[in-house]
């Protein structure tokens, strides 16, 4: 059993996060913090863990929470968790970071993304990439996993494989991303407030998305990096993503040779399923039907008018796009089957 406790609980993806973990058969949670609701039940905030656990919020107190848990989970904002995580790797503990406080390998895209300079950049190079898919190895030894981002995660797996074939021009791949509110988190504004949300196809941070980093960073094969031009939209759903992505062909290529290439890269993968059917209304993804799972469902067209390869990847935010991914690499970490307390369908209809 390993003691885990999470600083920025009372937050979706803490909830998401205590949601999993209270049913977790080696997991034991002993710290939850909020300094807003310090003192209440957990269950206050997050009232679908009432008769699930009687655990209070605590404040976060750093040294306090890196003596009684071994595994600390940070789902703080970003700019907020690089302190943190320093303390408790200082510490000993192992940290796994839902912000994009470690996601970039070069300390020179943190001014050019995020517009600050990385307050630990010592620490970059021990950081892993929390994308099992590229990287459970790493994982399995990391003591500081960078969770991805939501629409990173929805992003890398749906473009890797048309990319990998070698079939698509690098230089100029676009991804059209749609967002539910929740990714926005627990803190309000005009934006999401609900005669200004409801109903709403809103393009936002049209150009320099902040996960285009990560993105361009993961999809780099054979040191060749790909330019991303990644534009996202909220949209009228609470959780999901779908990530298209719109990659232009330098050479023919069959069904049949995308096919293999998401077959090599996703047949074993638990969480990735590959979704191109040739009946029915579920033909190719949609996050309706990943919502409330840590699936992502992956899928592509060729478009033999536009010469284009399109790709689509769904996932649900809070959960393969955060702490579902996050409980995954725990289970990695841990050395227990992956998909240890997170291997559950999606809830349908929504
Ligand atoms: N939402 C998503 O879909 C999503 C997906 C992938 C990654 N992420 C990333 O995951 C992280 C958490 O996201 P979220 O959506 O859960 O955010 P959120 O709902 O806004 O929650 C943030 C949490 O952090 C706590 N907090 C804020 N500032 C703090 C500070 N200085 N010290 C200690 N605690 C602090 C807040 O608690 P108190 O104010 O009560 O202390 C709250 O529990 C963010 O970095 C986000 O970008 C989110």
């Amino acid at each position: 059993m390993k003691t885990v406790g999470i600083i920025g609980a009372s937050g979706y993806t803490g909830g998401e996060l205590l949601r999993i973990l209270v049913n977790h058969p080696q997991a034991e949670v002993k710290a939850a913090t909020s300094r807003e609701n310090a003192g209440d039940p957990v269950y206050r905030l997050h009232p679908q863990l009432r008769k699930l656990t009687d655990l209070k919020f605590i404040e976060p107190d750093v040294e306090k929470i890196a003596e009684t848990c071994e595994f600390v989970f940070l789902a703080l904002p970003h700019g907020a968790s690089a302190p943190v995580a320093k303390k408790l790797l200082e510490h000993g503990n192992k940290v796994i970071d839902l912000s994009a406080d470690f996601r970039l390998k070069s300390k020179d895209d943190y001014p050019k993304w995020y517009g600050w300079e990385h307050p630990c950049p010592e620490l970059l190079d021990q950081a892993v990439f929390g994308l099992p898919e590229f990287h459970r190895n790493e994982i399995r030894n990391a003591k500081l996993i960078a969770n991805p981002g939501c629409i990173a995660t929805a992003s890398i797996l749906s473009l890797a494989p048309a990319i990998k074939t070698g079939a698509v021009d690098k230089s100029r791949a676009i991804v059209d991303a749609k967002i539910g509110s929740s990714g926005a988190g627990t803190h309000v504004s005009i934006s999401s407030h609900h005669p200004e949300h409801s109903g709403l196809v809103r393009p936002y941070k049209p150009v320099m998305h902040r996960h285009t980093a990560e993105i361009e960073q993961e999809l780099t094969f054979n040191g060749v990096k790909p330019t991303i031009a990644m534009t996202p939209h909220a949209i009228d759903m609470v959780r999901g993503i779908m990530a298209t992505g719109h990659m232009f062909l330098n050479r023919e290529i069959t069904n049949q040779e995308l096919w293999k290439a998401f077959r090599e890269l996703y047949q074993n993968e638990p969480f990735v399923r590959i979704v191109k059917d040739v009946k029915g209304l579920h033909q190719l993804p949609d996050p309706m039907n990943v919502v409330g799972s840590n699936f992502c469902d992956v899928g592509f067209e060729i478009d033999p008018h536009g010469k284009r390869v399109i790709t689509f990847g769904a996932i649900d935010n809070l959960l393969k796009g955060a702490a579902g991914q996050a409980i995954q690499n725990f289970n990695i970490m841990i050395g227990v089957d992956e998909t240890t307390a997170i291997r559950f369908p999606g809830v349908r209809p929504v």
